[in-house]
């Protein structure tokens, strides 16, 4: 049943996404961990990657080191490989999510499983308070399949990636160190969405196909909604739309970082790249 809603959060700002690359060339467009919003507590980066040209991705994310956060790759087109200095591995498939809570540090590579065709996804880092920074590393890795879909009023589908939605759907990344709720909403023409969120979370909206409007406010596919103050969420979709709806509890904490490393002190930090020097990952 749906929770009684006193304020729809309005837009605070947009965020133009910014077109740059990173690992071996992949072309990416940042949409926080850029200057333009360097960090929206407890989430550090939001990358979203969409290309059919295989140049613009090929050269993947080889292998490269973190500590002190998690790593989500919801992947929407196309198949990426996956590999750490544990032993682990495995190939990420289109509407599949790894959820990797780096902790203490793992070097993994995550490279393009194609040769063509699309691959589209978002990488997302959520920060981990300091008391879990240092655990051991986690996996949690789910297809397609195990994702819940919501069917709601006006042909709206809501993919329930992580968190619960308000009609009691659950993610099937669960035990999440951070509350985050994490949906993929695909809205035809003329529909509308609401959702509850808890007051207390930070949240955006990033539409990736089409337009919205959120309070009256415009949002374009590509760029980032910051939502301001209010416990739910009311979309518009003036045309067929897609969306994450993405909503964290903030930690609050003193942050330092470096890279793929993300720590509360310079301290730590000059500590990760000394230990990761030293092959202590
Ligand atoms: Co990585």
């Amino acid at each position: 049943m749906d929770q009684p809603v006193n304020t729809f959060r309005p837009v605070i700002r947009v965020i133009p996404g910014r077109v740059t690359s990173d690992g071996d060339g992949v072309q990416l467009t940042r949409l926080i961990g850029g200057p333009g919003l360097p960090q929206l507590d407890p989430f550090l980066l939001l990358d979203a990657i969409r290309s059919d040209e295989p140049d613009a991705y090929i050269g993947g994310f080889p292998p490269h080191p973190h500590r002190g956060f998690e790593t989500v790759m919801y992947l929407l087109a196309g198949r990426v490989r996956h590999r750490d200095s544990a032993g682990h591995a495995g190939v990420i498939e289109a509407g599949g999510v790894q959820w990797m809570t780096a902790g203490r540090g793992v070097v993994h590579s995550e490279m393009p499983e194609q040769e063509e065709g699309l691959l589209a996804g978002f990488q997302l880092w959520v920060n981990l308070p300091a008391a879990e920074k240092m655990r051991p590393p986690r996996y949690q890795e789910f297809a397609r399949e195990a994702l819940p879909v919501e069917r709601r009023e006006g042909g709206v589908e809501v993919r329930v990636v992580a968190g619960k939605t308000s009609r009691g759907s659950v993610g099937p990344v669960t035990e999440l160190i951070v509350p985050v709720t994490y949906l993929d909403v695909t809205m035809p023409a003329g529909s509308r969405f609401e959702e509850a969120l808890p007051a207390g979370f930070n949240a955006f909206l990033q539409p990736f196909e089409g337009r919205l409007e959120v309070a009256g406010e415009a949002v374009e596919a590509g760029s980032l909604a910051l939502l301001g103050a209010g416990d739910a969420v009311a979309v518009e979709a003036p045309q067929a739309s897609r969306l994450l709806l993405v909503a964290g509890r903030p930690l609050g904490e003193p942050i330092a970082r470096g890279g793929p490393f993300v720590m509360n002190t310079e301290a730590e930090l000059r500590q990760a790249y000394a230990d990761f020097q030293a092959g202590r990952f």
